[in-house]
This record gives structure tokens, sequence and C-alpha cells, in this order.
């Protein structure tokens, strides 16, 4: 391996990441020729073969998977040390890779803005993506920080709460059930329902929820993204589970309401995550530190009251529902 350079490494793990040549070549600037002739390279430092090629696709071998696994605790390391020498002189500089789960797109691409302008030095790259992906990412320590809503069971992890992420039942505001107190389960479960994608940790917790009820939702149709949810149930599709945030920049005269339910919200939390173990770079502490004091006020003040305001826009409606009722009976 001394025959190795940091390039043919860096090479090696955007193939594996990407698993292909085509992309590492795209990602990195340079042709396929190069890439293929670096890993080649490589391959005969290490003395074993990277990959093997079955079909046209790439598998890493067994050594291939030791290399990347190395790759990234020295990239890694050759990080904290840039990010070190940056903060002896001064400065906070470096790069932040965020990986979070789609709920959290309603919040912290709207904390970097004043993050970046405090930290110009500070490069961030933002994944947004759902549970599942985010878990995969995790276990391939592909971040530095993430912010997902389920715990995962079987990574080893350090966590810290960040703000609550109820779920609530949505539906079009002139939903009959909109008026309705108390709703119970039974009668969501009775009506079209609009579900997340599988590997959604929204999904998760809703089915867990009616499962442990023994009930079956209707599900009409799956979305992979809680704007299309929003959309198909304003356009009378059906009603659904999602996270308030969802929510957060809907005005009092938003097509959508939230329905009162038994069980619901589903209480949950955003929470910040890396693996145990990690060594965060300064750069990530600086953020987590950030998200912690402000972007956490950030969050309650500018998240909530819109909330509220719409389950207030709800209520009015429901009363002046009810007032039109009385009316009508008098
Ligand atoms: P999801 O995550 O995007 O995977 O549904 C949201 C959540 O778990 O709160």
């Amino acid at each position: 391996m001394k025959q190795a350079t940091l390039h043919q490494l860096k090479v090696f793990e955007a193939v594996a990441r990407h698993n292909s040549f085509t992309r590492a070549a795209e990602e990195l600037f340079l042709t396929q020729p190069t890439v293929s002739m670096q890993v080649k390279q490589l391959t005969k430092a290490v003395g074993m073969p990277l990959f093997d090629q079955v079909g046209k696709r790439l598998y890493l071998t067994q050594a291939g998977e030791e290399l990347v696994k190395t790759c990234r605790k020295v990239f890694d390391h050759l990080d904290q040390f840039e990010m070190t020498v940056a903060d002896l002189k001064g400065l906070k500089q470096g790069r932040l890779r965020l990986a979070v789960i789609t709920t959290a797109k309603y919040f912290v691409p709207r904390i970097l803005g004043p993050f970046c302008k405090r930290y110009p030095g500070i490069d961030v790259s933002l994944q947004v993506t759902n549970h599942e992906h985010i878990i995969d990412r995790l276990s391939e320590n592909l971040d530095d920080l993430y912010v997902m809503s389920q715990l995962p069971e079987t990574i080893d992890i350090t966590y810290q709460s960040v703000i609550e992420n109820p779920l609530v039942v949505i539906a079009p505001i002139t939903h009959p059930l909109a008026q309705e107190r108390n709703i119970p389960l039974e009668r969501i479960a009775a009506e079209p329902f609009i579900m997340r994608e599988p590997g959604s940790g929204t999904r998760k917790a809703v089915q867990a929820l009616f499962d442990e009820h023994n009930l079956t939702l209707r599900v009409q149709l799956d979305l992979g993204s809680n704007e299309a949810i929003k959309q198909a149930i304003a356009g009378g599709l059906g009603i659904s589970v999602l996270s308030s945030h969802t929510l957060a920049l809907e005005g009092p005269s938003s097509q959508l309401t939230i329905l009162d339910v038994e069980k619901f919200p589903i209480e949950r939390y955003w929470y910040a995550i890396y693996p145990n173990g990690k060594q965060l770079s300064i750069v990530a502490r600086t953020f987590l530190e950030y998200l912690l004091t402000e972007g956490r006020e950030f969050a309650e003040q500018a998240l909530t009251p819109k909330m509220f305001e719409l389950s207030a826009s709800a209520s009015r409606a429901a009363i002046a529902s009810a007032n039109a009722e009385t009316v009508r009976e008098a």
C-alpha cells in the first residue's frame, strides 16, 4: 500500500460509493479511462481485486469493502486536521455534511441561512431523504450529522432531541370530519388514505398505531413526498398522516386542516444523531451547538405558531359551522 496515492484512494472511494466508474468520473471531473487506470493501479498496490463485475454491475470484494472503510477514516481524519488548523488560525472553516429526514426539510434549510452567514468559511452539503436511506447513510458513515425521528435500533448512536415532531391527521378543510371532535380511529381507517412510500419513518409510525388497534387503513395510493401528499389531499384523493411541520408554511387560507382524532398526535421528536464513538469535527460540533440553541429557538417560534394558527382556523371554521347549525335548528 505504500505505493498507493491519496488521489487513487479518492477515486476508488467515489467508484465504490456510486457503484459506477462513469458516475465517479463525472463527480471528479475526470475521464472514465483515467478513473479505471487509477483503480487498476490501486488494485495492483493492494494485491487483490477490489471489485467483481457481474454483467454490468460492480460489487465490492471483501478487500474492497475493507478499503472503503479505511478510505473514509483517512478522509475524515484529514478533514478534521484541516478544520483544526483553521481553528488554530481563529477560523471556522471546512465541510459540513448533513443528512436529514424529509420532514426536517421544513426546518434545517431555514436555519442554515443564518448559520452560513455567521460562518462563511463553512461549506454545507445537505441530503434530504427518508428514514431508511438515512439509516443506510448512517451505517456507512457518509455524513457528519443526521436529523431523524425514529432512533435506529441496530446502530450504536449518540443522540440529542431537538424539538417535537408530532404526526397529525390531515384532511381537506371541507372534509365532513373537519368539524368533529375526538374522532375514533375506526372512522379514519374507513376513509381513503394516502400513505408515504415504504422505507418512510412516517409510514412506519402510522402503520404501528393502526396495527396496535387491529385496524387496516384503506390505502388508495403511496406517494414518496410530503408535498405531493398535501396536494393529493387538497385534490380530494383522501386523508393522510404527516408531520405537523409539513404545514409550517401554510397560512390561514390553507385548504388543509388537522383532524381531531383520538390517539393523535403521534408524539415524536427530531433527534440530532451521529454514530457512537465518532469524533465530531469542529465544524460539526459548531453546527450541533447552533442547532440545539438558536435552531431550537427558531423552530419553536417560527414553526409552531403557524400550526396553531392553522388548527385555530380549523376550530374557527368548526365554531362558525356549529353556529350555522344552531341558526338552522332555531
Ligand atoms: P420520513 O421521516 O421522511 O422517513 O417519513 C419522517 C419522520 O420519521 O418523521
